[in-house]
C-alpha cells in the first residue's frame, strides 16, 4: 500500500475522508468523479417511455427502474468485466414524494398499481466505459420484477396449508416480491433477495392470532391502503396471504424468463439480507439476519454440494441448494461479568466485548428441533420458533458478509433505541448499550473457521458514534482519527479485505448518511474512513466495491419529516427544483484503482 493523507499505510484505503455535511449532493474525495448509472423512472426497455414525473403511469412504471433502491449487485458478463448486470432491489415506495397532492386516506387504483410496479427488482445491463463511467443498456437481459411477478415457493414448506390461498390452492405460486432489502450474490451467480418490512402491506389481521402480531401484521387499515385494490392484501379475506412474504427469494438474471423462487427452507422472518459462502466440504451455508428491535441472527447448512462451473446445469442445481438443509439461530454468551455490561457502552475490564456462542438447530428438513412445533410452523412462524429455544436478541441484524481471506464473518447490528427501556431486555454483552442509536458491527469466528459449525466466538469491532464519545469503540484505534459512523446497515469487502460499511441513521448524528471504510487486521484496524455521503435524507445502501468502480444506491433522497412532492427538500440528483430520485451512483478515478 501507499501511504495515507495522515501517514498510515492501507492497501486499497489512499484517500482523504469527506467530512460530515448536509449537501444535497453525493460528496466524493478529493480527486474522485461521481455520476448517477440510472434513476428511478428511467427506461429499461426500448419501448418505455421516458420517465414523466407528472404523468406517471403503472404500466410504464413496470418498464422502468423502480423506486428506492436498496441492495445492489454487479455481475460480471464478460471476464473483463466491461459488461455487467446490475440486480437492484426496490424495497419500497414512499407515495407521499411520488405524487403531488397526494391523499394518503384515498389513493387512486393507478396510483397504487403504480407503486407495485415500482416494488421488486431490476435487472439491467451496463457497459463501463475506458474511465470507469457505467453507462445502462438495453438489453435481452434486462428485467423488472414487481409485485405482481409470480414467484415459485420451494423447500419444506412449500405447498403448507399455512400457504395456501383462494387464487393459489398449491401454497406453491405468489405473486410478487416486497419490501426487498438487502441481498447477497451466490457463488453460483444468482442473485438472494430478502423481504423484509413486509407485515406493512396487510390489513385486518385475527386479533386473535398472536403469530401475526409477532410479525407485526396488527393494522385494520394499511399505510397503502393496497387492501381496497386487491383482496389478498385483506387477511380478513386472505388470512395466509401474509405467510407467503418474509422469506428469501433467488432470482436468476442470466435467464430473463425463468421464476424467481422463495426458499422456506431459510425461514420466514424480516430478512434484511442473505450471504451465502462454501464450506470445505462443498455443502453452502447461508447467514441471515432479522432486521427488527430484539430480533435474531439466523444461519442455514446445505444437506448437498455446490456443483463449481457456470453451465446453466451447474446453476439448475446450485439453485437448489437452499431447499434442503438444516435452520440454526445463534445465541450469545459474552465472558465479562455481567456487573461490568452496565448498558454506558464503557468497555469491561478485558477491554472487549467478546465471547462465545452456539448456532441452535430449529428444523432440518421435515424434523423439527423445537418442541411444540411442526417443521412447517418452524418455517412459516420463524421467529416464535426461536423465542423458544432462546436465541440472543440483537440490535436490529442487518446486513451480514463473510470475510473473503480470513472467512470472519461480519455482521452490522444497527441500532436499537428500545434497549434498556422499561420491560425491555437490557444490555448484554453483543448489545451494550441501552438506549443504543448508533449501533455496532459484530465478527463471528466459526470455530476452526469451519463455516459448519455449531459453535463461534465473537467480539465487536465497532461501536459506532461520535468517536469524541466515551460510549464509542473502534477497536482499539486512535478514535481521534476515526470518521463518525452512525446505524451500520449494509456491508461489503474490497479485494483488499477492508471492510466497507453503509450507513442508514437518518441523521443521528446530525449529518448524511454515507459510505465508510475500516481495515479489520493489522496496525490500522479500527481506522474507520467516510469514502462518500449521500444528499439530504438519504441512506446509502448497495455498496459494490470494485477495482475501479465503487457503486452505492442512494436510497429515499429527500425522506425527512414534513417533506413531500409538495414541498421536496432535497432536488438531487437533478437539481434545479426537480423532485428527488432514487439512484445508483458510481464513483470512480479516472486511470487509477479505488483507493491507489
Ligand atoms: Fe431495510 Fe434492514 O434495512
Ligand atoms: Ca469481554
Ligand atoms: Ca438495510
Ligand atoms: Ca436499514
Amino acid at each position: 500500500g501507499t501511504p495515507t493523507a495522515d501517514g498510515a499505510v492501507t492497501a486499497g484505503l489512499d484517500f482523504t475522508p469527506v467530512a460530515p455535511n448536509t449537501l444535497d449532493r453525493v460528496v466524493v474525495p478529493e480527486g474522485y468523479h461521481q455520476a448517477v448509472v440510472i434513476r428511478w423512472g428511467d427506461p429499461l426497455f426500448p419501448d418505455a417511455p421516458a420517465f414523466d414525473f407528472d404523468h406517471q403511469t403503472a404500466a410504464a412504471q413496470a418498464r422502468q427502474f423502480g423506486y428506492n433502491c436498496d441492495f445492489a449487485a454487479l455481475l460480471p458478463l464478460d471476464p473483463a468485466g466491461r459488461a455487467q448486470l446490475l440486480v437492484t432491489n426496490h424495497e419500497y415506495t414512499g407515495e407521499p414524494f411520488m405524487f403531488r397532492g397526494y391523499d394518503p386516506e384515498h389513493p387512486t387504483r393507478e396510483q397504487v398499481e403504480i407503486a407495485w410496479a415500482a416494488h421488486g427488482l431490476s435487472v439491467l445491463r451496463v457497459e463501463q466505459g475506458r474511465d470507469g463511467r457505467l453507462t445502462p443498456r438495453f438489453s435481452p437481459l434486462n428485467r423488472r420484477i414487481t409485485a405482481t411477478t409470480p414467484f415459485r415457493l420451494t423447500g419444506p414448506a412449500a405447498g403448507s396449508a399455512l400457504l395456501r390461498t383462494t387464487a393459489d390452492p398449491t401454497g406453491t405460486l405468489v405473486l410478487g416480491t416486497l419490501n426487498n432489502c438487502a441481498g447477497g450474490v451466490t457463488p453460483w451467480g444468482t442473485i438472494l433477495s430478502g423481504e423484509e418490512n413486509f407485515n406493512q402491506y396487510f390489513a385486518n389481521p385475527d386479533p386473535a392470532e398472536p403469530r401475526l402480531a409477532r410479525y407485526g401484521v396488527t393494522k385494520t387499515a394499511t399505510e397503502r391502503k393496497w387492501e381496497r385494490f386487491d383482496p389478498r392484501f385483506d387477511l380478513a379475506r386472505e388470512p395466509h396471504e401474509v405467510n407467503r412474504f418474509g422469506w428469501v427469494v433467488e432470482v436468476d438474471p442470466h435467464d430473463p424468463t425463468s421464476t424467481p423462487v422463495k426458499h422456506t427452507a431459510l425461514g420466514r422472518f424480516k430478512h434484511e439480507c442473505a450471504n451465502v459462502r462454501i464450506a470445505r466440504d462443498g455443502r453452502v451455508v447461508a447467514y441471515s439476519g432479522d432486521d427488527e428491535r430484539f430480533e435474531y441472527i439466523y444461519k442455514f447448512v446445505s444437506d448437498k454440494k455446490v456443483r463449481q462451473g457456470s453451465s446453466r446445469s451447474a446453476r439448475r442445481h446450485n439453485m437448489t441448494l437452499l431447499d434442503e438443509g438444516t435452520l440454526s439461530v445463534a445465541r450469545f454468551t459474552g465472558d465479562s461479568p455481567a456487573e461490568e455490561i452496565d448498558g454506558s457502552g464503557r468497555l469491561p475490564s478485558d477491554g472487549r466485548f467478546d465471547g462465545r456462542g452456539e448456532w441452535v438447530p430449529l428444523a432440518s428438513g421435515g424434523r423439527s428441533f423445537v418442541p411444540g412445533m411442526t417443521a412447517e410452523e418452524v418455517y412459516v412462524f420463524t421467529r416464535l420458533a426461536a423465542d423458544r429455544v432462546g436465541a440472543t436478541k440483537m440490535d436490529r441484524p442487518e446486513d451480514i458478509q463473510t470475510h473473503p481471506h480470513t472467512g470472519v464473518v461480519y455482521c452490522a447490528l444497527s441500532n436499537n433505541v428500545d434497549r434498556g427501556k422499561e420491560g425491555r431486555e437490557g444490555a448484554t454483552e453483543p448489545n451494550p448499550r441501552v438506549g443504543n442509536k448508533h449501533g455496532q458491527v459484530l465478527e463471528l469466528t466459526e470455530r476452526g473457521g469451519d463455516a459448519l459449525s455449531s459453535t463461534f466466538s465473537w467480539d465487536l469491532l465497532l461501536v459506532c458514534g461520535d468517536p469524541a464519545s466515551p460510549d464509542t469503540y473502534f477497536a482499539g484505534y486512535d478514535k481521534s482519527r476515526v470518521s463518525p459512523i452512525s446505524s451500520p446497515d449494509n456491508v461489503a469487502f474490497d479485494r483488499h479485505g477492508n471492510l466497507w460499511i453503509a450507513s442508514d441513521s437518518g441523521a443521528a448524528l446530525g449529518a448524511n448518511d454515507g459510505l465508510y471504510a475500516v481495515p479489520v487486521s493489522g496496525r490500522e484496524r479500527g481506522h474507520l474512513k467516510a469514502f462518500l455521503t449521500v444528499p439530504v435524507g438519504a441512506e446509502t445502501c448497495g455498496p459494490v466495491i470494485g477495482e475501479r468502480v465503487v457503486t452505492v444506491c442512494v436510497q429515499h433522497p429527500g425522506e425527512v419529516d414534513g417533506a413531500s412532492a409538495d414541498n421536496p427538500v432535497s432536488h438531487w440528483p437533478d437539481g434545479g427544483d426537480s423532485q428527488p430520485r432514487p439512484s445508483v451512483v458510481a464513483v470512480w478515478r479516472p486511470g487509477r484503482r479505488i483507493g491507489e
